[in-house]
C-alpha cells in the first residue's frame, strides 16, 4: 500500500504499522527541546575560507547547505517539478507500473518501505513513497525502468546527474584539502561514483507526532546531495538536539555519509538525520547519493593513520555493509559503530 494512497483516503488515524516507539518520535529529543539558534550551516562554496568553513561543519555537524555550487537554481526546480508531477500526475496505476521489488535492497523504481523484509528490523514503516533511480555508471542506467511520465523525465533527471558529480567531486576534493591532504584523496579512496537519485514524496500526515517521514538514520554511502521544496521536515542530530534543515530554493543540502567517516577515520562524522511529517502539505526531496561500487573494501585512508593516530575502523566491503544496513536497519549509526576498533 502506497502512503500516498492511505494519506487520500483522508483518515484521522495512520495505519499501526506507522506508528514509531515512544523513544523515536519526533518530539523525543534528549531532553525535550529542539535545537535553537546557530544550526546547520549555511557555506558560500564562493568564499575565501570556504575550506575552514568546510571543515568545521563536517566536523561538528556532518551536514551543511551549500550555495554557489554552479548548479543554476533553474535546474533544481526542474528536478524538483519533475519529481512532483510523478507523484501528483501520474495515476496510481501507472506508478505502480514502476514498483520496485519489495524483498531487495536499494532497488530501481516506485517504493515505500526503505528496509528489506527482516527479523533484524523494528519493521516500522516510513511515511513516505520514493522513486528511485540508478543513474552511474552508465552501464546500471536502464531508462526503460524510470517513468515515461512526466514525457521529459528522462531528459531532465538522467543529462542532469553529471551536475552532480562535478558537486560531489568539488566537495570531497575541499574535505580532503580541509584535513591537509591531496585535494583527489577521498575521490580515490572512493573511486568510481555510484550514483543513485531518490525523489522522496512525503503526503501530509494526520499522525505527525507519532510518525516519520523516515527514520532517524546516517546514509550508508560516501557523500548525499540533497534538495529540498519549501516544506521544512528535514532535521539533523548534533548534540542529542535536532535542528531542522531550513529550506532553502538555492542551495544544495549536503550530508557526509558513513564510508566518508571510515575514510577520514573518523576526522569527520556521518549525520544522523531523519524526516518529520507534517498534517498540512506534502513535501518533496530530490537525494543524490555517491556511493563506492559494492565491490570495493573502504578503510581508513593510509596518509591519515600513523602511529600516533592508528586506525579508528575496521576495513569493510562496501557491498556487505551496505546489505547489513538494509536487513539490520540504520538505528542510529549501530553498523558503522559495530566497525570500531578498540575500547
Ligand atoms: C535519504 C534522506 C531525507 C529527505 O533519502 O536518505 O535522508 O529529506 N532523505 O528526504
Ligand atoms: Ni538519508
Amino acid at each position: 500500500m502506497r502512503v500516498q494512497s492511505i494519506a487520500q483516503a483522508g483518515k484521522s488515524e495512520v495505519p499501526p504499522q506507522y506508528i514509531q516507539p515512544p523513544s523515536d518520535r519526533p518530539n523525543s529529543d534528549a531532553d525535550g527541546k529542539s535545537g535553537s539558534g546557530g544550526g546547520v550551516p549555511v557555506i558560500d562554496l564562493g568564499e575565501d575560507s570556504v575550506r575552514e568553513a568546510v571543515g568545521r561543519a563536517c566536523r561538528d555537524w556532518g551536514a551543511f547547505q551549500v550555495t554557489n555550487h554552479g548548479v543554476p537554481i533553474r535546474l533544481l526546480d526542474d528536478m524538483r517539478k519533475v519529481g512532483l508531477s510523478f507523484f501528483n500526475e501520474c495515476p496510481m496505476k501507472d506508478k505502480l507500473m514502476y514498483a520496485c521489488s519489495p524483498d531487495s535492497a536499494a532497488a530501481e523504481g516506485y517504493g515505500s518501505k526503505m528496509l528489506v523484509e527482516s527479523d533484524e528490523n523494528h519493521g516500522v514503516l516510513d511515511w513516505r513513497d520514493y522513486f528511485d533511480h540508478h543513474t552511474l555508471p552508465l552501464s546500471r542506467r536502464n531508462p526503460s525502468n524510470w517513468p515515461h511520465y512526466p514525457p521529459n523525465f528522462y531528459r531532465k533527471k538522467g543529462k542532469r546527474s553529471v551536475d552532480w558529480v562535478l558537486v560531489a567531486q568539488k566537495l570531497l576534493g575541499i574535505f580532503s584539502e580541509s584535513l591537509g591532504l591531496p585535494p583527489s584523496c577521498l575521490k580515490d579512496a572512493v573511486g568510481e561514483f555510484y550514483q543513485n537519485i531518490t525523489v522522496s514524496y512525503y503526503p501530509p500526515c494526520p499522525q505527525p507526532d507519532l510518525t516519520l517521514g523516515l527514520q532517524a538514520h546516517s546514509d550508508f554511502g560516501a557523500l548525499t546531495l540533497l534538495i529540498q521544496d519549501q516544506v521544512s521536515g528535514l532535521e539533523v542530530l548534533k548534540d542529542s538536539h535536532w535542528y531542522t534543515v531550513d529550506p532553502l530554493p538555492e542551495a544544495i543540502v549536503v550530508l557526509v555519509s558513513d564510508q566518508t567517516e571510515i575514510i577520514t577515520n573518523g576526522n569527520y562524522r556521518s549525520a544522523v538525520h531523519r524526516e518529520v511529517t507534517n498534517s498540512t502539505g506534502a513535501r518533496l526531496s530530490v537525494a543524490t547519493f555517491h556511493d563506492p561500487s559494492k565491490t570495493r573494501n573502504i578503510s581508513p585512508a593510509a596518509v591519515i593513520v600513523s602511529q600516533s593516530s592508528p586506525s579508528r575502523y575496521r576495513e569493510v566491503n562496501y557491498g556487505d555493509y551496505m546489505s547489513r544496513w538494509y536487513t539490520k536497519g540504520p538505528e542510529g549509526k549501530r553498523n558503522i559503530d559495530s566497525l570500531l576498533i578498540g575500547p
